[in-house]
């Protein structure tokens, strides 16, 4: 293994020693690694952080004054955090006989100073054109090799002065200029294993059947190149012994994002508004279920219940998504005080939607908590990742008659969840009492002395297209913010409204321009759009009715 920021021998060279700079793996700023011979310095990126530059320049100036050398920086990638600083830092260019070395198509974009393909403009920060010396891997001068499956690698040999071997393969997916680089028994390999990580995949460039190919190009290059240890541009190197596996990982998570939508600016932005809305819903979501265990776990222990209390309040503890989103609302502050940008804001919220994902105890909560809150849960956590990558797919609609699946909401939501006949006949047996007592315990009679009317109007409503479970959970949502609001009647009403389907639903005045949007979303994924009514008493929801489609 390398150790971070130490001189120490290259396996495989005459000689050779690495000096590696390993960061925590962050899109902000990637590794970057300077190499001595006795006859060249080699830079791998330079990554995008202005204090790693300083302290690469100081390298590659104290190995300069013990003898002059070429000094060639190799770039594995034109994403703008590995690269930054070398578009940015002019120290490099009056080094005499220093060259800049990527791949050819890399090279274009470079030197056009290209936002896009360089992810400067999702960043957020400015450049200018990068002059490249040394375009590699063009036809001429490279060979190309079969190595299986229909699949070819290109591959090109760099001679250096101290005679040890380089060598340059392309393996695109991650960008179409992504290169691996081998010096000695080292392989540089970019960012191909962070290709399908949220808010990675789907970049500009990104190609998922060349990503998948490449898998392959890599493969072979372990097996047949004399290889120890690979070297990626976000974190600590990683043995070959350990790299199938990954790959195996990468090749899996490839095959699943088909469907994923460009990350660009759109989405960013999409993704950015996504993010402060979840943050928000998540903390009432989360405040909630915690307060019903809570109650629940009071309740047991006044009945004398004292360790399912405990059970309770375990599985409280248990699941740390307090602390998940205590840290989240912490880097959200560093994000509005400027230390963090949005695309690290985005990517913090996906680490931490993961973590709730795996800790989030659902199904143990489900005689605890109404169905219809653990769906919106769910999906409050997979409409954010839906988000972020971008895929379309995740909508069925199917022709619905409305009426009938709001009475069936209404008359839920007016149905207790438990019956005095089973409470009786459970009274033999322990631990179905004991059930049968936590379902009593933990209802909440949300819409106890709230007034819930459905007029469904003309009987000849067309069916509508719709998510009708999304649906259905979604109207529970709103009745449910308006009776905690204080309402103590709340109305919907359906109607024809000319090629569509109305619902209004009317009981307080309590949406705030964010939950809007954010119901707005929700709704819009059930196949409705929200708006508020005409007179501005309630929400107004339209569905699109069957019949008119059929027309169109
Ligand atoms: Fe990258």
């Amino acid at each position: 293994m390398l150790e971070d920021q130490r001189w120490q021998p290259v396996p495989g060279t005459i000689g050779a020693e690495i000096y590696p700079f390993f960061r925590k793996p962050d899109v902000t700023c990637s590794n970057a690694y300077v190499i001595r011979t006795s006859g060249d310095i080699l830079i791998i990126d330079t990554g995008a952080d202005a204090g790693q530059m300083d302290r690469l320049m100081l390298l590659i100036e104290e190995a300069l004054r013990k003898a002059p050398r070429p000094v060639t920086l190799f770039i594995t990638h034109c994403h703008i955090d590995h690269c930054y600083q070398a578009i940015r830092d002019r120290r490099f260019r009056s080094i005499p006989g220093f060259t800049v070395a990527a791949e050819e198509a890399g090279a274009r974009v470079l030197e056009s100073g290209d936002t896009i393909r360089t992810a400067a403009e999702l960043m957020g920060w400015e450049i200018e054109p990068l002059p490249v010396n040394l375009p590699l891997l063009s036809a001429r001068d490279c060979e190309t090799l079969e190595v299986g499956g229909g699949i070819t690698l290109r591959r090109q040999a760099i001679p250096l002065c101290s005679g040890d071997p380089l060598v340059v393969y392309h393996t695109p997916g991650h960008s179409p200029d992504s290169v691996c680089i081998r010096f000695g028994g080292l392989l540089f390999i970019g960012d191909l294993l962070f290709s399908t990580s949220p808010g990675v995949a789907g970049v500009a460039g990104w190609d998922q059947p060349a990503l998948l190919a490449s898998v392959g190009r890599i493969r072979w290059i372990l097996a047949h190149e004399p290889v120890n240890l690979c070297c990626p541009g976000h974190g600590r190197c990683i043995p070959v012994q350990a790299m199938p596996a990954l790959l195996d990982r990468l090749e899996a998570e490839a095959e699943r994002l088909s469907g994923i939508g460009a990350f660009d600016r759109e989405r960013l932005d999409d993704s950015l508004e996504h993010t402060a809305d979840l943050l928000q819903e998540a903390n009432r979501v989360f405040t909630v279920i915690a307060g019903r265990l809570d109650a629940l776990a009071y309740r047991l222990e006044d009945l004398g219940e004292a360790d399912e209390a405990r059970r309770y309040l375990e599985l409280l503890k248990s699941d740390r998504i307090d602390e998940f989103l205590e840290e989240f609302a912490q880097f959200a502050d560093e994000f509005r005080t400027g230390k963090k940008i949005e695309v690290q804001l985005v990517l913090k919220a996906v680490q931490v939607i993961q973590r709730i994902e795996s800790h989030f105890a659902g199904d143990r909560l489900n005689h605890i908590v109404d169905a219809s809150l653990l769906r919106r849960t769910d999906r409050l956590l997979t409409d954010f990742m839906n988000t972020i990558m971008g895929y379309q797919d995740t909508v069925h609609l199917v022709a619905t008659d409305l009426p009938s699946v709001l009475r069936d909401t209404v008359a839920g939501l007016s149905t207790l969840p438990f019956s005095d006949e089973a409470f009786i006949e459970a009274a033999d047996d322990p631990a179905t009492y004991r059930a049968e007592l936590v379902v009593r315990l933990a209802y909440l009679p949300l819409f106890e002395g709230v007034a819930l009317s459905l007029d469904t109007a003309s009987p000849s409503l067309p069916p509508v297209l719709v998510d009708p479970e999304r649906f259905s959970d979604e109207v529970v949502g709103v009745l449910g913010d308006l009776a905690a609001a204080g309402a103590v009647a709340i109305r919907l009403s359906l109607r024809q409204e000319g090629d569509a389907v109305g619902l209004l639903i009317q009981g307080s005045d309590v949406f705030s321009a964010r939950r809007l949007r954010f119901y707005r979303r929700k709704f819009g994924l059930a196949g409705a759009s929200l708006a508020i009514s005409r007179d501005g008493t309630g929400l107004f929801l339209v569905l699109q009715a069957v019949n008119r489609m059929r027309q169109a």
